[in-house]
């Protein structure tokens, strides 16, 4: 047995090996947000959740995020929404997402039609704070030993961000100029630093989606911009994100100048997403401009005025009017804005091997040869 152990620990250098992720850390909106929104603003309703949880779950889809998958595929549970205080446990990660957050801060408010008050710099302030308090708690021992993460673990986490997709319908809407928007964005996407400075080392950047293949954003497409390709998405829109996406990768590049040690790994989820669009039929799905969870029919099924979910009163009945489609796993768009449990399982498939990443590393071996792997 000893001596097993001893030719394998020579064996190492030459195979690579996994990273063996304690905890995920993980900031973004509501692609990778597993509780965040609902736990301060109220819960995502039914049927959200319908297809894995049988249950809301927190998550603007009908089951599982890319998130945790990824979770799943390093063989952690799905990490705890860092808002939520009845059901956390952070002993392998905190989630900072929350729905509708962008990376700069908004002038317009939830309520009144707006985004999420925990943009990019308010989750990395939750993160500072989990970091610095979770020593004192984990101390306590007890119950609180099995819900912190261990110090060690910081520096041995993986670190994710899935953010931006908020920001370009905000500059966008509000009239703001893309470029100079951009650039304050990306700027302040390099304050990641600081996990660093606190011992993160291994980082994984999603670019973002296809936004213009997305019913909530074509139902919008105003008409002196009502260019659509083949597959029936928004030229104007899918330029906004591939702008986004260009100036993240110069940025990525910056960033693995600054973090000497570092993994930062970029993965191009947008080219995954819109080959599913483009190919859908060839992958199993169909209908893929249409929202398997809305209402109103049409070539969307999407009405921004009644959501997913969304009930009235009808001849003093409650009905639900926002509902699902017959099968929801055969689709890619959930509820207009976001990607159906069977699209992210897909997506999450494509995207962990390294094939579209840079550099080109499977997710599990994500820490990059300078991270200690045991
Ligand atoms: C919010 O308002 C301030 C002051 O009017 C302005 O300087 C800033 O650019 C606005 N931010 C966004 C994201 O629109
Ligand atoms: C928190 O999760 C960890 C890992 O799954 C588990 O070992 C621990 O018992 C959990 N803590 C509590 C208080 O349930
Ligand atoms: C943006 O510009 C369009 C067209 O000029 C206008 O209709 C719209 O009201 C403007 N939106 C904002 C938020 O200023
Ligand atoms: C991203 O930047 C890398 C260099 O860091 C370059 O090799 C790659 O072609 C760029 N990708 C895109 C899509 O611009």
């Amino acid at each position: 047995m000893r001596l097993l152990l001893l030719l394998g620990i020579l064996l190492l250098p030459t195979v690579a090996s996994p990273c063996h992720f304690p905890a995920i850390f993980n900031f973004g909106d509501s692609n990778s947000d597993t509780g965040g929104l609902s736990a301060a603003f109220g819960p995502v309703p039914w049927p959200y959740g319908e297809t894995f949880f049988e249950m809301p779950a927190g998550r603007y889809s009908d089951g599982r995020l890319i998130i945790d998958f990824a979770a799943e595929s390093l063989g952690l549970p799905h990490i705890s929404a860092f808002l939520d205080s009845v059901a956390a446990n952070f002993s392998h990660g905190a989630n900072f997402a929350t729905s509708l957050s962008t990376i700069l801060p908004q002038n317009v408010t939830l309520a009144r039609g707006g985004y999420s008050p925990f943009s990019l710099d308010v989750q990395l302030k939750q993160f500072l704070q989990l970091r610095h308090r979770s020593r004192a708690v984990f101390r306590r021992g007890g119950v609180f030993g099995h819900l912190m993460p261990k110090e060690e673990d910081f520096a041995r986490a993986l670190y994710m961000f899935d953010i931006g997709q908020n920001d370009l319908t905000a500059l966008y809407f509000q009239n703001v100029s893309a470029t100079p928007y951009l650039s304050a964005a990306l700027k302040e996407l390099s304050r990641v630093v600081q996990v660093y400075e606190r011992g993160g080392r291994s980082f994984w950047i999603q670019n973002t989606g296809p936004l213009g293949c997305l019913p909530y954003v074509l139902v919008r497409v105003p008409p002196a911009a009502s260019r659509f390709d083949s597959s029936g998405c928004s030229i104007l829109f899918n330029a906004l994100a591939e702008q986004f996406n260009t100036m993240l990768n110069e940025t990525v590049a910056q960033l693995r100048k600054h973090l000497p040690l570092a993994s930062v790994i970029l993965t191009d989820i947008y080219s995954v997403k819109y080959s599913l669009f483009r190919r859908a039929a060839s992958y199993g799905f169909e209908r893929p401009l249409r929202a398997c969870c809305g209402h109103g029919g049409g070539a969307y099924n999407f009405n921004a005025d009644v959501w997913c979910g969304d009930t009235a009163e009808v001849d003093g009945t409650r009905v639900l009017l926002g509902k699902s489609c017959r099968k929801p796993w055969k689709r890619i768009v959930w509820d207009g804005a976001h990607y159906t449990e069977a699209a992210n399982k897909w997506v999450f498939h494509h995207i962990s091997g390294g094939e579209f990443s840079h550099p080109s590393v499977p997710l599990s071996m994500a820490c990059g040869k300078k991270t200690p792997t045991t």
